[in-house]
C-alpha cells in the first residue's frame, strides 16, 4: 500500500493548528500520540449516544455499552493474538498493568529470590519491583547497557541463574528508542524457569508484537502511545499467572459472592477489574486499534524507519550535535544535546518556534547517569510526521544553538 502521509494528516485535527505563531510541529509522540478524528468521533458517540454502566444493567444503553467493550477486548486480543479473550485485563494503562503484577508476585517470591531488570527502563518498570523486593526480600539485579545504548545480553546470560524468578524488560526504551532483543530474553529466562513481564509502552505504536508466539508471561501497554485516549491500558497475562495471582483492588464487579465472612471472587478477567473501568476509553482504544491496522504496521515502520534515517543525517549535520541511543534496532526517537548547552533551553526555544519536544530525563534516570549527563532533548516520531518537519526541527534547533552559544 502506498502512503500518502498529507492525506493521513488529515486525520488529526490537532496538526492543523499554530503554537506560538507557526504551524505546530509535534514530535513528543513517545509521551502521547495525536488522535485521529475516528477515535475523537468514537468518544463523542459513546456520550452522545450510549453511556452506562456496563455488566451491570439489564437496560438497553447498559447491554450497548456492554457489547462495545467486549468487542473492544476482543480486538485488542486479535490484534496481539492472544489465546483467550479472559487473559486481556483493561488497565489505566502500562504503570497499573506493571503494579498489578509486582503486587501479585508479593505473594509468590521470597528472601533468596532474585528479579532482574533492564538498565534501559523507564521508571515505572524500576520501582514497582524495588518496592516489590523490599516487602519480600527478593533481590533486584541489573541487566547492563552499552554505549550504544544496547543490553549487554552476555551479562544477562551471567545473571540469569535458578535464582531468577522474573525478568523485566522494555520492549522499546523511552528515552532512546533501542528496541530489545525480547525473543531471546523470553526464550533465555524460561531455560532457567523464570516468567518474563515486558512492558510495551513505546512499541505497541510502531510494532504489532505476536504475544502466543512471542510466549511471553505478562505484556502490559497503554493506549494513549497508540491513537487512543489517556487512562486505559492493557495488561496481557497467561492464564495460568492470572489465576495464580490474588486480586491487586477490591470492590464492585471483581467478586463472586460477598459476606462479612467471607468474599469469593469473579472469574477472569472481572477479578482484576475492580470499579467502573473508563468505559469509553476501553471502546476508543479498539477504534484506535482499528485506525492503526488500516494504515498497517509495516507501512508504518516502513515510512517512520525513513523518517528516523533523514532526521539522524540532517540533525547531525550540526556541529556539536551528539545523539544518545545509535543502535541499529531502534524506533524513531532521537535523544540528544548540543555540546555545553542544557536540554531545557533547547527545548523552550524549538517551542518558540511551534515544535514540541521532551527534554529531561524522561522518567529513565539511570540511563542518564550510565551516560552521565542531566537530560536530553527527545524528539519522537510518528507515521503523520514529515520530512518538512524534520527541516523545521534541524534549522530550530540550528538556531537554538547559536543563540545559546
Ligand atoms: N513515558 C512517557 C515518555 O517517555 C511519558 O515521555
Amino acid at each position: 500500500m502506498s502512503f500518502d502521509v498529507q492525506k493521513i494528516r488529515e486525520d488529526f485535527p490537532i496538526l492543523h493548528r499554530q503554537v506560538n505563531g507557526y504551524p505546530l510541529v509535534y514530535l513528543d509522540n513517545a509521551a502521547t500520540s495525536q488522535k485521529p478524528q475516528a477515535v475523537i468521533d468514537c468518544i463523542v458517540d459513546y456520550y452522545s449516544l450510549y453511556n452506562a454502566n456496563i455488566h451491570r444493567g439489564v437496560h438497553t444503553l447498559s447491554q450497548e455499552a456492554t457489547d462495545a467493550y467486549e468487542k473492544a477486548r476482543r480486538k485488542i486480543q486479535q490484534h496481539f493474538h492472544i489465546a483467550l479473550p479472559e487473559e486481556v485485563i483493561f488497565t489505566s494503562g502500562t504503570t497499573h498493568g506493571i503494579n498489578l503484577v509486582a503486587n501479585g508476585f508479593a505473594s509468590i517470591l521470597k528472601k533468596g529470590d532474585e528479579v532482574l531488570v533492564s538498565a534501559l527502563e523507564h521508571h515505572s518498570n524500576i520501582v514497582p519491583w524495588q518496592m516489590l523486593c523490599e516487602r519480600t526480600g527478593a533481590s533486584l539485579k541489573v541487566i547492563p547497557m552499552n554505549e550504544s545504548g544496547e543490553l549487554r545480553m552476555d551479562h544477562y546470560d551471567t545473571l540469569l541463574t535458578p535464582k531468577t524468578q522474573l525478568v523485566f524488560v522494555n520492549h522499546v526504551s523511552n528515552a532512546l528508542g533501542t528496541i530489545n532483543p525480547i525473543e531471546e530474553i523470553i526464550e533465555k529466562a524460561h531455560a532457567m524457569n523464570a516468567a518474563v513481564l515486558i512492558d510495551g509502552a513505546q512499541s505497541c505504536a510502531h510494532i504489532r508484537p505476536d504475544l502466543q508466539k512471542l510466549n511471553v508471561d505478562f505484556y502490559v501497554t497503554s493506549a494513549h502511545k497508540m491513537c487512543g485516549p489517556t487512562g486505559v491500558g492493557m495488561l496481557y497475562g497467561k492464564k495460568e499467572w492470572l489465576e495464580k495471582l490474588p486480586p491487586y483492588q477490591g470492590g464492585g464487579e471483581m467478586i463472586k459472592e460477598v459476606t462479612f465472612e467471607k468474599t469469593t471472587y469473579a472469574e477472569l478477567p472481572h477479578k482484576f477489574e475492580a470499579g467502573t473501568p473508563n468505559i469509553c476509553g476501553g471502546i476508543a482504544f479498539g477504534a484506535a486499534i482499528d485506525y492503526l491496522n488500516e494504515i498497517g504496521f509495516e507501512t508504518i515502520a516502513n515510512y517512520e524507519d525513513s523518517l528516523l534515517i533523514y532526521a539522524t543525517q540532517r540533525l547531525l549535520e550540526i556541529e556539536g550535535l551528539k545523539i544518545y541511543g545509535t543502535s541499529k534496532n531502534k524506533t524513531a526517537v532521537i535523544s540528544f544535546n548540543l555540546e555545553g548547552i542544557h536540554p531545557y533551553d533547547v527545548g523552550t526555544i524549538v517551542d518558540k518556534l511551534g515544535i514540541a519536544v521532551r527534554t529531561g530525563h524522561h522518567c529513565a534516570q539511570p540511563i542518564m547517569d550510565f551516560y552521565n549527563i542531566p537530560g536530553t532533548v527527545r524528539a519522537s516520531f510518528s507515521f503523520y510526521n514529515t520530512k518538512e518537519e524534520v527541516d523545521r526541527l534541524t534549522e530550530a534547533v540550528q538556531r537554538a544553538k547559536s543563540m545559546l552559544s
